[in-house]
């Protein structure tokens, strides 16, 4: 069985709706929660988190990259992003930058159209392969 079948996607919403319902959004009233499945099993999450000074708020993605970290690392192979009706919100373009560092090309994400790979959500993604490429001495 491949990894695409044994994931709960039910699950992984639930926990970005609950993940959702701590957002601190009092700016834009537009609350979001993701979660995240990761290779080892464990599942992330994370809430937005504005700020009076608005160019500041930290998506919902930014806290759920940080407990990936925190909690062991690893790839994220599956994520659901929600808005605050529960319902999947594609991640804004940042972050979806964020999820192609931590899940790269495969990692599956839950859209309003059916689950998509990160290869169709960012098409020709800058990458850490693109930094080797770069020839210094070339000048
Ligand atoms: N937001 C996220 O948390 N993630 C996204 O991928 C899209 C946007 C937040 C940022 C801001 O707090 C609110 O949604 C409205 O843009």
């Amino acid at each position: 069985m491949g990894q695409a079948a044994s994931i709960d996607w039910e699950l992984l919403r639930a926990k970005a709706i609950e993940a959702m319902h701590q957002a601190y959004a009092p700016y834009s009233t537009f609350p979001v929660g993701v979660a995240g499945l990761v290779d080892d099993g464990r599942l992330v999450s994370g809430c937005n988190v504005e700020n009076a000074s608005y160019g500041v708020a930290l998506c919902a993605e930014c806290g759920m990259i940080s407990q990936l970290r925190l909690t062991g690392g690893g790839r994220l192979v599956a994520v659901a992003c929600v808005n605050g009706n529960g319902d999947p919100l594609m991640p804004c373009g940042r972050c979806r930058q964020l999820l192609w560092e931590h899940g790269g090309a495969r990692c599956q994400v839950m859209t309003a159209a059916g689950v998509r790979t990160m290869a169709e959500v960012l098409p020709d993604a800058f990458g850490g392969d693109d930094l080797d490429h770069f020839d210094a001495s070339r000048g």
